[in-house]
């Protein structure tokens, strides 16, 4: 039987998302769930490998990352949605995998290298098991729903490409089981924060979260950096270095062009500018708010969603595992 392309991705429920999601992959999702069978992971098992002191916080945020997804209009007839923690497929898949991948391999990952120096306040001098494995728990999740697509941003790369390792061995010793799964980048770059920052984060406090109100992001675009070197409104500005042009590009397409110009020759003022800005980014998230509202309003329907779409992953997963124990000579 010919096996058809399904997409598999998914979140960390670390904390709410901000519009660097939003154009970074949710945008992308929107898009993909009418081209293919798309499954997306609530990752609540991976987000404990680095929060398993604060388990209050991935709890929190489970449902929150579900509302932003659902606010802007990934739509649960269309995607399943699913808690990662209610398919213990996943968790008996890494046991398997994990003799399959060398620990100096995960050490040289270099998405897993990053988080490591990052975290080294809560690691200390040595990372835990779980944490190094995560690579290994990830491809599970992608090889349990037998996915050939994962949509990710480059940060991700390094681990679709282990977990590819990992299905190749896997096929190797055990005989053609699992599908290697591909990348799928969106075009979207990294969006920068307010405050010209590279990333866009929590820590950082430079982001526009999707639930932010009207007032939060007329606030935070008020602080925006803008060119230091522009004092009066009549000077010459160079929009290059202002993020308030940089965030018009994003969110006043049409009007970008003139902006800058009129910038450049100094016939426009940062204030109206970064009102302008206020308006343009409202007028984007003001529906996304408002399908939000009605989320809050009805968190029974939204864990509803998660609790359905987690017992349709479920079946998937299994027959996946019914596999995989066949070939591993472990179907008694
Ligand atoms: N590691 C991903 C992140 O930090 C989240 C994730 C968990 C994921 N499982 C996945 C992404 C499976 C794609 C496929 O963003």
């Amino acid at each position: 039987m010919e096996r058809k392309d399904r997409i598999l991705t998914g979140d960390r429920p670390t904390g709410k998302m901000h519009i660097g999601h939003y154009f970074g992959s949710l945008k992308n999702r929107v898009k993909l769930q009418d081209e293919y069978e798309t499954y997306i992971e609530v990752a609540d098992v991976q987000a404990l490998t680095d929060n398993f002191n604060n388990p209050e916080k991935v709890q929190r945020n489970v449902l929150e990352v579900l509302k932003d997804q659902l606010s802007v209009g990934i739509n649960p007839e269309k995607v399943t949605f699913f808690l990662q923690s209610m398919i213990p497929e996943i968790a008996e898949l890494t046991v398997f995998y994990s003799n399959l991948v060398t620990i100096s391999r995960l050490q040289r990952n270099p998405t897993v290298k990053t988080e490591i120096a990052q975290k080294k306040e809560l690691f200390g001098e040595s990372v835990t098991y779980g944490f190094l494995g995560y690579p290994v728990n990830q491809a599970a999740d992608i090889t349990a729903f037998d996915a050939t697509i994962v949509p990710v941003g480059e940060d991700q790369l390094p681990l679709i490409e282990q977990c590819r390792e990992i299905v190749r061995k896997f096929n190797s010793i055990y005989g053609e089981t699992l599908r290697e799964p591909k990348a799928y980048l969106s075009q979207n770059k990294r969006i920068k924060g307010l405050d010209g920052n590279e990333k866009m984060g929590k820590s950082l406090g430079n982001a526009i979260y999707l639930s932010d109100s009207e007032e939060e992001i007329a606030k935070k675009v008020m602080s925006a950096l803008t060119d230091p070197n522009r004092i009066r409104k009549d000077d010459f500005g160079n929009p290059d270095i202002c993020m308030v042009s940089y965030y018009h590009k994003l969110f006043t397409q049409s009007e970008y062009e003139n902006i800058c110009e009129e910038c450049r020759k100094g016939k426009r003022g940062c204030v109206d500018c970064k009102k302008q800005l206020i308006k343009s980014i409202n007028a984007e998230l003001g529906p996304i708010r408002e399908k939000r509202k009605y989320y809050d309003e009805n968190p029974k329907l939204v864990k509803e969603i998660l609790m359905e779409g987690t017992s349709k992953a479920r079946i998937i997963a299994k027959e996946t595992m019914k596999n995989v124990k066949e070939a591993m000579k472990l179907n008694y």
